[in-house]
């Protein structure tokens, strides 16, 4: 049988350039000889995809906090037991555009429902597979940035105001200052490649 995989997930605000790490990093794990699938979230397993449209689509006043915090915790075990816990237990390497972290800095932090109390709604479907390692991508910004990028076209959470995503912004902060081995600030700021070598420095100690 094969060693338990590790599961590492890439997080950051908007426009942190998250999409072109994801692939650069799947791609230089690879090439040290692991085994390894990439998934997101909201979504990752077709029910957690199906709730992802319920999350990301319509008026702003569709869910109340609570209901919206849940429907991600609900989506997310859905993702690990459907996903995420088979491929570990295969023995793969599982990176994820997002998981639970997004939730503590958006709901919890920046939706006001406070961070403990939705890393409490999520453990119940987390179980004992949180992310080996968390790596947040951080970039001064970034909420501008997106804005310009998605223009009219972002979705109900990416719209919000920037002072919403200031707050995502400083609740990533203080994840990773309360657990400082499994969440990791990572500079965006310079070339892909840079960005690239930086994560995998994040993650030197758990490579074989
Ligand atoms: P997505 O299109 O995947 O955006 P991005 O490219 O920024 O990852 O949309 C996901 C949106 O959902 C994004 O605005 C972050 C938000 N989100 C939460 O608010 N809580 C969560 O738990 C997750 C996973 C995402």
């Amino acid at each position: 049988m094969s060693p338990r995989g590790r599961f590492i997930t890439l997080e950051g605000g908007e426009g942190v350039g998250k999409s072109t790490q994801l692939g650069a990093l799947a791609e230089a794990l690879r090439k040290r000889g692991l085994d390894v699938i990439v998934t997101r979230e909201p979504g990752g397993s077709d029910g957690a995809e199906r709730i992802r449209d319920l999350l990301l689509s319509g008026n702003e006043d569709r869910w109340n906090a609570p209901a919206e915090a849940l429907l991600f915790a609900a989506a997310r075990a859905d993702h690990v037991a459907k996903t995420i816990r088979p491929a570990l237990e295969r023995g793969q390497w599982v990176l994820s555009d997002r998981f639970v972290d997004s939730s503590l800095a958006y709901q919890g932090g920046a939706g006001g429902l406070g961070i403990e109390a939705v890393r409490a709604i999520n453990a119940f479907g987390i179980g004992d597979d949180f992310p080996d390692r968390s790596l947040v991508l951080t970039f001064e910004g970034g909420a501008e940035r997106a804005r310009a990028r998605d223009a009219d076209g972002s979705d109900r959470i990416g719209g919000r105001s920037d002072d919403y995503h200031r707050k995502v912004e400083a609740a990533f902060h203080i994840i990773a200052a309360e657990e400082p081995e499994r969440v990791k600030l990572v500079d965006a700021s310079g070339t892909p490649q840079e960005v690239t070598e930086r994560l995998i420095d994040a993650l030197a100690d758990l490579l074989p």
